[in-house]
């Protein structure tokens, strides 16, 4: 790492560079430890949260003072790519709807907020080398408007090869694959070494709502913020009911006592099924956190956080295993005083985890008010359809190339789509629909054309 940091000119930004690995290696360091003492969880201290450790959402103050409001900052985490969805660029800049993408989103509920109240809460994003600049593209229109939009670097960190445990990069200018940004839970270093910490407490700003920059079901919510208020909570984490489609959701646990949150990665192999199972964890958290900024100063000043350690390990173009060392921002749950879950409805919690829920979120079923995505009123369930579309959406390249334009879905159940299909333009989908074309056949569903419960297979004509 000397030799990385002395890579760096003297004049250039060496100073900043060097307090990033010095970071970086606090955290390898404890990886190093943990593997050698091979310290794990204990899974027998692993219980269901007790009652007090999270709250309804209906049981929370329901009398809220706007003026609180002034005390706020909302921040995104908007460091990481959707590799799930082959995003080389940042998830949140992808267009939802009407040539708006959920960066333009977010912008709109903040500035609804704030000509609502007549306030001035600002919005910050947490950006990183892999998505400071589709971002900036994006908020430059924004510049003078009536949000006060701040923008700070996540840490690059290096992967380091698992063999050898050396880091990848030779020097600090040597090209991306060799860097990555460390999830979500590097919000807190990157909050302190930017500066927006203190910025943030001397502009009078005394909480911090954080959530996904693509979940667009994360607006401002008054009452949850009055509660932290008035409990004290120095951290809220915003949890809700799981499905079966949710289990890799990261869950909250009473360990030894205290409020913990525990990831999937985090559990030993056979452990997975009781984790997974949705019986005793009925939660998983939402990443929509709130945190007492005086606090987070307290904590990060009194030597910072040990963030539990998720090892996330690649495969290079090379054919080399690296591991990414990374943490996620709910972890800091445990350095908090009073700090708790509150268990919200669903429609808080919108993110985009793949192009099925992209699709789902670009429809009809979805209208936009005020930058909020909200249930169409034309759709007549209560519930939104199931879509399942196969590996060859997986990518946003390829679902881009077989939706000519995004079909009517407004009274859809269901569609699953297998193999190489094609969608034309102006297509509705009603009932339940499922298309499949098996090895070698393509299926091209044409301009205009309308299928209700269909089941459409191989070369049928529609
Ligand atoms: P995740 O990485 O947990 O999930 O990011 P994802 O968006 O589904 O991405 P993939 O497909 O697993 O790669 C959740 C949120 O955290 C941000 C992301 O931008 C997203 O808003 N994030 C993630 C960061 O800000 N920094 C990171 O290093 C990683």
């Amino acid at each position: 790492l000397t030799r990385l940091v002395e890579s760096v000119p003297q004049n250039g930004n060496r100073k900043a560079f060097e307090t990033e690995m010095q970071s970086f290696l606090s955290l390898f360091t404890r990886y190093l430890a943990e593997k050698v003492s091979k310290e794990e969880l204990d899974w027998d201290k692993v219980m269901a949260p007790a009652e007090n450790q999270i709250v309804p959402y209906d049981n929370i103050t329901s009398s809220v003072d706007p003026m609180s409001l002034q005390k706020l900052a909302v921040l995104k985490v908007n460091g990481g790519l959707g590799t799930s969805m082959g995003m080389t660029g940042a998830k949140s800049a992808l267009e939802v709807k009407n040539g708006m993408t959920f960066l333009d989103l977010t912008v709109k509920q903040i500035e609804h907020l704030n000509t609502t109240h007549n306030l001035d809460v600002p919005l910050i994003l947490m950006t990183s080398f892999n998505t400071h600049e589709d971002t900036l593209r994006i908020i430059k229109k924004y510049v003078d408007q009536s949000v006060n939009i701040t923008t700070f670097n996540q840490s690059r960190y290096p992967r380091i090869v698992k063999e050898s445990l050396l880091p990848c990069p030779k020097t600090a200018s040597d090209e991306n694959p060799a860097w990555y940004p460390p999830g979500h839970g590097d919000l807190y270093n990157a909050l302190v070494h930017s500066g927006v910490l203190d910025q943030l407490l001397a502009d009078g700003k005394e909480y911090l709502f954080v959530s996904n920059s693509d979940n667009l079901g994360a607006v401002v919510d008054q009452r949850i913020l009055e509660h932290m208020i008035y409990s004290r909570a120095e951290f809220l984490m915003e949890v809700t009911e799981k499905t079966k489609a949710d289990i890799k959701g990261g869950t909250l646990i009473n360990y030894d006592g205290s409020t913990r949150l525990l990831e999937v990665a985090q559990v030993p192999a056979e452990h997975l099924d009781d984790f997974k199972s949705v019986r005793k964890f009925k939660i998983f958290n939402t990443n929509n956190l709130w945190i007492d900024l005086k606090a987070l100063k307290r904590v990060m000043d009194r030597g910072g956080m040990d963030l539990d350690i998720i090892v996330n390990p690649k495969v290079t173009e090379k054919g080399e295993t690296v591991i990414q060392l990374e943490t996620a921002a709910g972890a800091a749950i445990k350095h908090f005083k009073n700090a708790h879950g509150i268990n919200v409805p669903r429609s808080r919690f919108l993110p985009v985890k793949s192009c099925s829920d992209l699709l789902l979120i670009k429809s009809d079923i979805y209208a936009i008010e005020n930058g909020e995505l909200l249930i169409s009123p034309e759709r007549m369930f209560a519930t939104t359809p199931v879509i399942q579309l196969g590996d060859h959406f997986k990518k946003i390249q390829q679902f881009q190339k077989r939706f000519k334009d995004i079909p009517t879905i407004i009274d859809l159940d269901h569609l699953t789509v297998t193999g190489d299909v094609y969608f034309g333009r102006d297509v509705t989908l009603r009932g339940t629909v499922v298309v499949i074309a098996n090895e070698g056949q393509t299926i091209h569903i044409p301009d205009g054309c309308v299928l209700e419960n269909r089941l459409l297979m191989g070369n049928l004509n529609v």
